[in-house]
C-alpha cells in the first residue's frame, strides 16, 4: 500500500487552530498532485489529555505512533494549566528522543512580501538552514536537586555530547552543505567559556571537515554568531548547532525574516527505523490562542517538509510556491498581523489552499 499513513497531533493553543489548514493543505497537495495520503487525529500530547488522565501520553503511544509513516504535529503548552518540563518532556521532547528523530532541520528564508526587520534586505538575501542536533546536548535529564529547602539548596544539570550523537548531525549538516551551492557550514560553538563539551564539539567538527574538503567550513560562539545572524545573515548557508544554540538559533533567524510564524521544522530519524515528526518551529502561543489570528504558514510548510522528506518534490515545490505566491500579493485583508495584514488563520490559509489547488502539475 503507498498510502502515506500521518498521525495528527493538534496539541495546545494555536496548534490545534493551524492544524486543520495544514491538513486542507496536504490534502489539496495530494489531489493535484495524485499521492495518496491518509490522517487520523489523535487526542493525546495536549494540556487536555493531561488534565483528564494524568499523563500527556496512553500507555499505548509508542506502538500507537510506530503504526504510522509520519507525525504531523502542531504545539504543546499550556503553562498556566500543566507546567512546561511536564507538558513537553511528557510529549515531543520524549517523541524526538524515543523516535530517535536525531536531526532538527529548519530553513530560514527571507521570502517575497514579507517585511523583513533587517534594513536593506531584499527576498532571496537570507536563505539558510538550521540544523540542530535533537537528541542530546543541553537538554538531558541527567541532574539533580540537593539540600533542597536549605541556603545551601543546589541544581545540576549535566549537558551529554556522544561522540555518536554529534558525528551524526555533523555528517548530515555537511552532507547538505555539500549539496549546495555556496558549500558552506557554520558551526555554533562556545568552547571559550564551556571548557569541556564545546572544545570536544570544535574537534568532531574539524575532524568530519576532513572529510568534506570541498565544504567552506567556519565556526563563531555562539554569542557573536546571534550578532551576525542580524548584521550579515546573507553569509549563512548551512548552520549547525547543539541542541539549545539549535533552539535559539532557529527563532532568531526566523525573526530576522520577519516571523517565527511563518518557520517550519524537521524532526528526522534518518534511518528511518521511526517516523519522523513535521511541526512548525513556533508553540501554543497562549497570548494569541482563541483568536483566530495565528498565522498558519509555518504549520503549511512543516506539511511541505513531510512531502519533501517521502520524495513527493513536485508536489512540496507546489505548496513552498503557493506559500510564496499567496506572501508576495501582500493582501492585508489576507495576511496575519504578525506580518502586518489584519486576515485570520482562515483567510491566509485557504488562500495557500486555493493556491496550492490552482497548481500545475
Ligand atoms: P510561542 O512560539 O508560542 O510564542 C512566542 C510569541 O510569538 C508569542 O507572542 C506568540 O503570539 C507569537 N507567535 C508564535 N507563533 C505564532 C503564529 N503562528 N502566528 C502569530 N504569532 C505567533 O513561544 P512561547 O510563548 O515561548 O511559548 C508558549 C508555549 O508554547 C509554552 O508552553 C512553550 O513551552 C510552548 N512551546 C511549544 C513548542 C512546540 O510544541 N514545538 C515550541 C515552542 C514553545
Ligand atoms: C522547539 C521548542 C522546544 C525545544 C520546547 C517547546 C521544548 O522550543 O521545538 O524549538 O526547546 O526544542
Ligand atoms: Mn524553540
Amino acid at each position: 500500500d503507498s498510502t502515506l499513513k500521518i498521525a495528527v497531533i493538534p496539541g495546545d493553543g494555536i496548534g490545534t487552530e493551524v492544524m486543520p489548514y495544514g491538513v486542507r493543505c496536504l490534502e489539496a497537495a495530494a489531489k493535484v498532485f495524485g499521492i495518496s495520503l491518509s490522517f487520523q487525529t489523535l487526542d493525546f500530547a495536549s494540556c487536555d489529555f493531561y488534565k483528564k488522565h494524568g499523563d500527556m501520553l496512553p500507555p499505548d503511544w509508542k506502538e500507537t505512533l510506530s503504526g504510522f509513516d509520519a507525525i504531523y504535529f502542531g504545539a504543546v503548552g499550556m503553562p498556566d494549566l500543566v507546567p512546561d518540563e511536564v507538558s513537553l518532556w511528557g510529549s515531543l521532547l520524549k517523541f524526538r528522543r524515543e523516535f530517535d528523530q536525531y536531526i532538527n532541520l529548519r530553513p530560514c528564508r527571507l521570502l517575497a512580501g514579507v517585511d523583513c526587520p533587517l534594513a536593506g534586505r531584499k527576498p532571496g538575501d537570507i536563505d539558510f538552514w538550521i540544523v540542530r542536533e535533537n537528541t542530546e546536548g543541553e537538554y538531558s535529564s541527567i541532574g539533580g536537586k540537593i539540600f533542597e529547602g536549605t541556603d545551601r539548596e543546589t541544581v545540576i544539570q549535566e549537558t551529554v555530547m556522544t561522540r555518536t550523537g554529534i558525528d551524526r548531525v555533523l555528517r548530515y549538516a555537511f552532507d547538505l552543505a555539500q549539496s549546495r551551492p555556496r558549500k558552506r557550514l557554520t558551526s555554533a560553538t562556545k568552547s571559550n567559556g564551556i571548557s569541556i563539551t564545546m572544545p570536544y564539539w570544535d574537534s568532531r567538527v574539524r575532524e568530519m571537515a576532513s572529510r568534506y574538503p570541498e565544504v567552506n567550513v567556519d565556526k563563531y560562539h555562539i554569542d557573536i554568531l546571534t550578532a551576525h545572524f542580524v548584521q550579515r545573515p546573507q553569509i549563512f548557508d548551512v548552520v549547525v548547532g547543539s541542541n539549545l544554540f539549535g533552539d535559539i538559533l532557529s527563532d532568531l533567524g526566523p525573526a530576522c525574516t520577519g516571523t517565527i510564524g511563518i518557520a517550519p521544522s524537521a524532526n528526522i530519524n534518518p534511518d528511518r527505523k521511526f517516523p519522523s515528526l513535521f511541526e512548525p518551529v513556533h508553540g501554543s502561543a497562549p497570548d494569541i490562542a482563541g483568536k483566530g489570528i495565528a498565522n498558519p504558514v509555518g504549520m503549511i510548510w512543516a506539511g511541505q517538509m513531510l512531502l519533501q522528506h517521502f520524495g513527493y518534490h513536485d508536489a512540496a515545490a507546489a505548496i513552498l510556491q503557493a506559500i510564496e505566491t499567496v506572501l508576495a500579493q501582500r493582501d492585508q485583508g489576507i495576511i496575519t498581523a504578525d506580518m502586518g495584514g489584519k486576515g485570520t488563520t482562515k483567510s491566509l490559509g485557504e488562500a495557500i489552499e486555493t493556491a496550492i489547488l490552482t497548481a500545475k502539475k
